[in-house]
């Protein structure tokens, strides 16, 4: 057993808190991790002997961040798309047929050397647990390829071949949609946990509520658990379809009409709205209404999506910087949705809180106070103290 006490902590977010703002701050404060969990939390003073010591000087420390919606297994380059819609040109999902060309060219050593940089990128910003997504394969053998590398990386592993008709199968949906939940899934099943859906009447590219729902109802007969990508780009059956199926998380939530707020927060227990500013920052929309979400009682968290197309930023400080400036929800509330909230998103209760017996999954910010995330916007405050434990 190896033993490392993190000492000079000057704010501890345990992200356990029995106050309004869930936040357990306190000062001066040391934690122990032995063999990488969590066992013990007190006062600097009284921490215990261990075989190292970590001295923090200050600083302050929060749960990793977790980032429970990502698309991180890529290849190829979007920017030029990404200037045309600044410039006007709105999204619809038609691009992520580009990056479906880039990645299916790109050999497995590409694709794994990618996404290491991605994971450390994240990690030197905090993000200590993070959901990756495929669906830019969308045929048996690459939809199993990129969740097989994506394995080496994440236990949390999701199968999106739902994520979009590819161009060859464009004049046979029912077709694709028969592939997706027969063939697909069954290569797919031994390296994911959960089944995605982009759910988006509106996009000719996604799906209807009728076709989620039999993606969805497939992949739980598979014994994968359930998400969802719904009302992105503008309403839709999404929200309520989640909740009716139990599903995790429901993401994005950008267009919601007082039914499907109404649902979010009867589903609570069961289903957590999934907020992306990142997304509505590069893709120029209007921004979900998080007051509004928290104020019903929904539960909520913070993720990146980081993908070529709508968000390619890995930046959990950001998100968080956005929530709180664009979607009306306070620095505390944000902290607690990218921390505690998305570990529920992923149903998780040994990550996203600083408790005894929680992995030993930090993050450390060059700064006296959580708020600074917000407060310093775009400053490099974060890192994750994972690979010092
Ligand atoms: O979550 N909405 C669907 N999928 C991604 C975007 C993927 C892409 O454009 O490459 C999203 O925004
Ligand atoms: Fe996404």
């Amino acid at each position: 057993m190896t033993s490392t006490a993190i000492t000079g902590i000057g704010e501890l977010v345990s992200c356990d808190g029995t106050g309004a703002d869930r936040l357990g701050r306190r000062q001066d404060a040391a934690v122990v991790a032995t063999d990488g969990v969590i066992s013990w939390i007190g006062p600097t003073l009284a921490a215990p002997a261990a075989d190292r010591r970590v001295d923090l000087e200050g600083r302050t420390v929060l749960p990793g961040f977790v980032d429970s919606h990502s698309h991180l297994i890529f290849a190829g380059d979007r920017s030029a798309e990404f200037e045309a819609r600044m410039t006007g040109t709105p999204y619809d999902g038609g691009g992520i047929a580009t990056t479906v060309d880039a990645t299916r060219a790109a050999d497995d050593e590409t694709l794994r050397a990618l996404l290491a940089g991605r994971m450390a990128e994240l990690r030197a910003q905090g993000t200590t647990t993070v959901e990756i997504k495929s669906g830019y394969g969308l045929s048996v053998t690459e939809e199993a390829r990129l969740l097989r590398i994506a394995a080496e990386f994440t236990d949390e592993t999701t199968f999106l071949g739902a994520h979009v008709v590819p161009p060859e199968w464009r004049s046979d949906r029912d077709g694709y949609l028969a592939l997706v939940t027969g063939d697909m899934l069954a290569a797919a099943t031994p390296y994911a946990r959960w089944i995605d859906v982009f759910c988006e009447p509106s996009s000719r590219h996604a799906f209807s509520g009728d076709e989620a729902r039999c993606v969805l109802e497939a992949g739980l007969a598979a014994g994968l658990e359930l998400r969802v990508h719904g009302n992105q780009l503008g309403p839709g059956p999404g929200v309520q379809l989640a909740v009716e199926l139990r599903a995790a998380s429901v993401d994005h939530c950008t267009f919601l009409s007082d039914a499907d707020v109404d649902a979010l927060v009867d589903g609570a227990h069961d289903t957590v709205a999934t907020l992306l500013p990142g997304v509505e920052f590069s893709t120029r929309s209007p921004y979900p209404d998080g007051r509004r979400l928290i104020d019903a009682g929904a539960a909520i968290a913070l993720a990146t999506d980081c993908n070529p197309g709508t968000c390619y930023s890995s930046a959990m400080p950001f998100m968080i910087a956005l929530a709180v400036r664009e979607m009306r929800i306070s620095p505390a509330e944000a902290v607690y949705a990218a921390t505690a909230g998305a570990a529920r998103a992923l149903r998780r209760d040994d990550v996203g809180r600083i408790v005894v017996g929680a992995r030993a999954h930090f993050a450390v910010l060059d700064a006296p106070s959580y708020v600074h995330l917000c407060y310093r916007p775009g400053v490099p405050l974060a890192r994750a103290l994972e690979r010092t434990i």
